[in-house]
This record gives C-alpha cells, sequence and structure tokens, in this order.
C-alpha cells in the first residue's frame, strides 16, 4: 500500500467537537460514574476527581446530557432548587433521584473545562418547556425561571450554547414518538421559541437516515438550525449480553460513512450545506446492554430488566476491537470534517464507555487510549492524501462475508506547529501491513501504536496493559521514502515534525 501526502492542499478544518463525549441518566454513569458525592475521591462539587482529571486529560470538549432516551419523558424543573423531586424514569424504569440536574451538570462541565450541551425533552415536553429550560440558563435576570437560577445561587447565566430538540422522536423505542410532520411542527415552534429567548443558542434537533423526516424538518426549520443530528451503534445485543467477535466487529466498518453522505446528499441538494453541519452525537460499537426495555413488551421483574444492565460493566467486552473500530470512525468523521462538526461518544463513563469507575478507581478502556492518542497528536487541518493499493480484508459479518479495506488512513497538519500526523489502523486480526509513505519534506518521524496483546486484550482493574506506546521499531527512513510496519489490530499515529 503507498500513501503520499500533501500539507499544502487542506481540505477542511476539523473541529475539536469531533472527540466530544455523550453523558446519560442511565445505570451508573451519572449515580456511582461522574457523581458520588460520598467517595472520597469526591471533589467539593460532588464528582470523581479521578474521573474530572481523566476527562480533562483527552481534551473532552463538549459534553451532551440527560440523554438519549430518559430525556424524552424528564421534567428539567424537578432536577433544580432546594427541593429535589425524586421520579419514576419512564424510560428506564428506576427512580430517578433529581439530585444531578442541570446546575450540577453546568458546574460538571466548568469543572472539566468543557462546554455543555443539552437535549430536551420533545417527547412530553412541550415548546414552551424547552424555552423556560433556556430561560433558567442563559437569561442574566428577566423572568421567573433566570429569577430561579439566581435564588439556586446561580447569579450569573450558564451560557449554554448547544441545544438539541429531542432526541430519536423517530423511534417507537422513544416516549413521545412522532411523525415527521408533527415532528417538523413541533421542532419549529420549539426552535422559534428558544430563539426568541436567546437567539445565539446553536441548535440541532433529533433525525436520521431518512428522506422525509429530514426533509420536511428542515424544509420547516432549516432556517434555525446549525445542526443535524444522527446516531450510529452497530454491534446490538438482540437482547443478550453476547458481543461481536473481533472480525464481525471489523465488517461494521464497511461503508462506515454512508449515513454522513447521504444526509450530506440532501443538505446540498436543498442549498443547506454551508448552513448546516451533522452533529454525529451518539456513537459507539456497542449498543448498550438493557434487555426487556426498548421493546413493545416490557419485562416485568427487576431480575429481567433491571440486573442484567450490570453485564455493561464487563471490561473484557472492551478489546482491541472497539479500539480499531473507534479509530476507523474517528478518521471518517475526520475526512468529512467539511460536513460533520460534532461527534459524541456514547457514552464516556461505564455502560460502554470509555471511563469504567469503581470505588476505588478507574479503569481506561481501550477507547480511551484512541481519544488520547488523536486529541494530543492528530491536527486540526485535515490535508489531501493519495493512497493506492489498499489491501482488501474480507471478513465474516452479520450479513455474511465483506471485503473491507484492511487500512484506515487519514492525513492531517497541527496548524500550531507546521508538524504532520496520520492516523493508521491496520484491522487485519493477525497479520502486520506494510506501508510506504512519500513525504513532502525531510521530517522526523515518531511512530505511536495502540495494539494490545491480542485483538482481544483489554484493560480492567489492575491490568492495565493495553496503553500507547512509541513504536519506532516500525519506521525505517530513506530521505522522503519512509516504511512503516503496522502491528495487527492496531491504531497508530504516526508524527512527521
Ligand atoms: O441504548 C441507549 C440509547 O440509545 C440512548 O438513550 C438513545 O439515545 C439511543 O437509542
Amino acid at each position: 500500500m503507498r500513501i503520499q501526502i500533501n500539507p499544502e492542499r487542506r481540505l477542511a478544518q476539523a473541529s475539536p467537537l469531533l472527540y466530544g463525549h455523550f453523558l446519560e441518566h442511565f445505570h451508573r454513569q451519572v449515580y456511582g460514574g461522574v457523581y458520588d458525592p460520598q467517595s472520597p475521591l469526591a471533589n467539593e462539587h460532588g464528582f470523581r476527581s479521578d474521573v474530572i482529571e481523566a476527562l480533562q486529560n483527552i481534551r473532552t470538549p463538549i459534553i451532551r446530557w440527560p440523554g438519549g432516551c430518559f430525556v424524552s419523558s424528564y421534567n428539567w424543573k424537578k432536577g433544580v432548587g432546594e427541593n429535589r423531586t425524586p421520579v419514576f424514569d419512564k424510560s428506564w424504569r428506576v427512580e430517578e433521584p433529581n439530585t444531578f440536574g442541570t446546575d450540577e451538570f453546568v458546574q460538571l462541565c466548568r469543572d472539566i473545562g468543557c462546554e455543555p450541551y443539552i437535549c430536551t425533552n420533545a417527547g412530553t415536553g412541550t415548546a414552551e418547556e424547552m424555552s423556560d429550560w433556556v430561560e433558567y440558563c442563559n437569561l442574566p435576570t428577566e423572568g421567573e425561571f433566570a429569577k430561579w437560577r439566581i435564588r439556586n445561587g446561580h447569579e450569573k447565566p450558564h451560557n449554554v450554547k448547544y441545544w438539541s430538540v429531542g432526541n430519536e422522536n423517530y423511534g417507537y423505542w422513544e416516549i413521545g414518538a412522532k411523525g415527521s410532520e408533527e415532528w417538523a411542527r413541533l421542532v419549529t415552534e420549539s426552535a422559534k421559541m428558544m430563539q426568541h429567548v436567546d437567539p445565539t443558542t446553536s441548535l440541532t434537533a433529533a433525525a436520521l437516515v431518512d428522506m422525509d423526516w429530514n426533509t420536511r424538518l428542515l424544509e420547516s426549520c432549516g432556517d434555525r438550525l446549525e445542526w443535524i443530528s444522527l446516531h450510529g451503534y452497530w454491534d446490538f445485543h438482540h437482547g443478550k449480553n453476547e458481543t461481536a467477535p473481533y472480525t464481525q466487529c471489523m465488517a461494521y466498518t464497511h461503508d462506515l460513512d454512508a449515513p454522513i453522505r447521504k444526509v450530506q446528499g440532501l443538505l446540498n441538494a436543498m442549498g443547506l450545506e454551508k448552513k448546516i453541519k451533522i452533529a454525529f452525537d451518539e456513537w459507539n460499537l456497542r449498543a448498550w446492554f438493557h434487555p426487556g426495555v426498548h421493546t413493545i413488551q416490557q419485562a416485568v421483574t427487576k431480575e429481567e430488566y433491571l440486573d442484567p444492565r450490570n453485564g455493561n460493566d464487563d471490561n473484557a467486552i472492551y478489546t482491541m476491537a472497539d479500539a480499531v473500530f473507534s479509530g476507523c470512525f474517528l478518521n471518517m468523521v475526520l475526512r468529512h470534517a467539511d460536513i460533520v462538526g460534532m461527534a459524541n461518544f456514547a457514552p464516556v463513563i461505564n455502560t460502554r464507555g470509555a471511563i469504567f469507575t469503581y470505588p476505588g478507581g478507574i479503569v481506561k478502556r481501550t477507547t480511551y487510549h484512541v481519544f488520547d492518542m488523536y486529541v494530543h497528536l492528530m491536527g486540526d487541518e485535515v490535508i489531501d492524501q493519495w493512497v493506492q493499493d489498499v489491501p482488501a480484508y474480507r471478513v465474516c459479518g452479520e450479513q455474511g462475508e465483506v471485503d473491507v479495506d484492511c487500512i484506515d488512513v487519514v492525513s492531517t497538519r497541527r496548524s500550531h506547529d507546521g508538524a504532520v500526523a496520520i492516523a493508521l489502523v491496520n484491522k487485519h486480526i493477525s497479520d502486520s501491513q506494510q506501508i510506504t509513505l512519500t513525504l513532502d519534506s525531510p521530517r522526523k518521524l515518531t511512530l505511536h501504536t495502540l495494539c494490545g496483546t491480542s485483538p482481544d486484550d483489554y484493560n480492567d482493574v489492575g491490568k492495565e496493559t493495553v496503553v500507547p506506546f512509541i513504536n519506532n521499531n516500525g519506521v525505517e527512513q530513506e530521505g522522503l521514502t519512509v516504511r512503516l510496519t503496522l502491528q495487527p489490530h492496531s491504531v497508530n499515529i504516526l508524527v512527521a515534525e
């Protein structure tokens, strides 16, 4: 395989929001995850300081909250003020104590140093309730909700810039699911009221790869939106926590950018491609494990629908397959950085997330290290690359055999120091791959590699051996010609300074 780069030809500016995250009131993401006031590891706001530090280290740019399905029956007003009202969460069928609400979420983002992104309730919620939420967060003093925030001890507005109208309200599983016509109307009226409160809000709305849904939404409300939201999960468990093996996970990388290309095509056709970007604001190789909900027939006993959620905590699930897939996904959104402006790993804490918490500390799962490599090493400018003779890799997916590119590559340039950073993912389960790279000029090379000792390697409590390392044994350089050897099942970033 041959690669040639042209750092002088810049294709797009990659937003730092491509490395965003998602936090939902589900299982141990909030309570027992990031928010644990009783923990000896908690800071003055009740957040796990080890979690905060880990999120700061991967330069978390934005966190989307509170859902996800949870939000479609969430009453935000019960989660602020002196007296928090415990409610029954009808999405996930558990009691929501409401001790972590809007003010705690904004404080969390301040402690991390990231942007808050609030997804509103377009399930049971109304345009008025959504805009009341914007009043509470963003008006200085006017009206009852800003005054309520001040009484709650927050004199200054929270200034939440990013807002979504709804979450997956297209899906039968979502509380308050709607048809495309009803949806377009609700988003239009909600966006109108929200922007009458704060015209600076950057709005998105729940969408999917569906012409009818998106056309009606964009015709009715495209002039008020800056984003259109997409979600993606690939390994569904079909009721059992039996996750796909490595090669099947590689099959999911086939045509990975199809949703983006289709939505971009519609935005182009409607002349909106310069105004609206895609927010891929939930993505993860692994769908979350929650049997007996999201279904027509809900499970009856807690043994059937609640206890099994602990299966998400099995760290052995999150192997190099998760790291390699995530590297391919990040490469994909970088290659499409002209139209994708945000992406949120779903979720970031526990469940299928990058960080696992336990009373004594955290485990940085393999995907955490992918984010660590990308945010520290990759550039903000996506540059032109010429790639030839990409080896095909035949793998067996859910629908049978499929050929995928064995190597996934994207090239970037760092505007702050002019270095080139090329992300190269070798998907092959067992074979190293040789790459010949032609540089634009003589450069100092450092190859960073994450590969583990096997495709099924993972990190766990007391065993954190899957970490990136400097792998210059895999680099031979002769003038402008470089020969790279990429380890099997590996995520690699070549930095050329
Ligand atoms: O499985 C988690 C759910 O996946 C999120 O709550 C929702 O947004 C998506 O359907």
